[in-house]
């Protein structure tokens, strides 16, 4: 059974990354548009292979979700004998749970609109709650960037720093980020008063004269690290904070929001395409983790120092 990467269109220059890993070529698919706003992906040859369907759905979300489904179901029907959707990113995940009366869980339709499509099993990185997984129905391997995040923040000095979980769920994430780096923690417990705000209500832990090491799953309209490093400064921790997140989505006025906070790094992976507009951005691949998982998937490899267990 060949090994075969397709390329969606919402990360190709990852997907070309992780193929090269794998020592091969990232197929890309053909996407052809219907004037009333149908897609229609077309994949190559691919009979008996192991395919891996690389697209995180990254915004615009619905359009890439739409596309990959078509895909797996173009894979399977091209005659592959193993689908993975290899999805770096996966939205609607922050949907896990009903937050209020008469509301979806997202992240399970997702899940089930991709096993329905055709995938026999999902590759994620960092997905917002260790509980995605019992949202999908097929096996879900899940990765993680701790340790690509981690070597590039060992780049520089980080003694006398302290991780900060700015939020609750965010627990977990920084005890793994403070436990290889040897470092504290310290937590904020965060409200959102809307979409694109949030307010810093409560520390936990001691920051005073240490430099923060900000971390989370995401990065979206960026409120979440302003509100948390402003809070951090106002308690006494020293300024120039480094914040490390795997998935920048930086929607809207993310990018000026922390441009103006002064940071020290601001360190994210690739899983969504980066941005342009922020120079301070450090984009650490997660290509090889990619790969390497993949490549072991492929040859019935065990994945456990990679995956994410809590
Ligand atoms: C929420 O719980 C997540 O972990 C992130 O903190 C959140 O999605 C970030 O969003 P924003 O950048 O819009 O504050």
């Amino acid at each position: 059974m060949s090994l075969c990467i397709v390329a969606g269109s919402a990360n190709p220059n990852l997907a070309e990354a992780v193929a090269a890993g794998v020592g091969g070529v990232a197929m890309r698919s053909g996407l052809e548009r219907f004037p009333d706003g149908e897609l229609c992906p077309v994949v190559g040859p691919m009979r008996g292979d192991d395919v891996y369907v690389l697209q995180p759905t990254t915004p615009p979300v619905n359009e890439h979700l739409m596309e990959l489904a078509l895909l797996l179901d173009a894979c399977r029907r091209a005659g592959s004998t193993r689908v993975t959707a290899v999805v770096p990113y996966f939205g609607y995940a922050r949907q896990d749970r009903r937050s209020r009366p008469g509301q979806a869980i997202g992240a399970r339709v997702v899940a089930d609109i991709l096993a329905a499509a055709g995938a026999d099993r999902i590759i994620v990185v960092d997905p917002h709650t260790p509980g995605f997984e019992a949202t999908c129905s097929i096996p879900v391997e899940v990765l993680t960037a701790t340790s690509v995040l981690v070597t590039a923040l060992r780049n520089r000095e980080t003694s006398g720093s302290v991780v900060v979980a700015p939020d609750l769920g965010a627990v977990k994430l920084a005890e793994r980020f403070a436990a290889t780096l040897g470092l504290p923690v310290a937590v904020v417990r965060k409200s959102r008063t809307s979409g694109t705000s949030v307010r810093a209500e409560e520390l936990v832990g001691d920051v005073v004269g240490r430099r923060p090491i900000i971390v989370d799953d995401m990065i979206s309209t960026g409120a979440t690290i302003e509100a948390t490093a402003r809070f951090l400064e106002s308690h006494g921790a020293l300024p120039q904070t480094v914040v490390a997140a795997t998935h920048a989505l930086l929607l809207e006025a993310a990018p000026e929001r922390l441009d103006q906070l002064g940071l020290a790094r601001l360190l994210v992976t690739d899983t969504v395409p980066p941005s342009n507009d922020l120079p301070i951005l450090e984009v650490c691949s997660v290509a090889a983790l990619l790969s390497d998982a993949i490549g072991r998937l492929h040859r019935e490899e065990p994945l456990d120092d990679l995956a994410r267990f809590e």
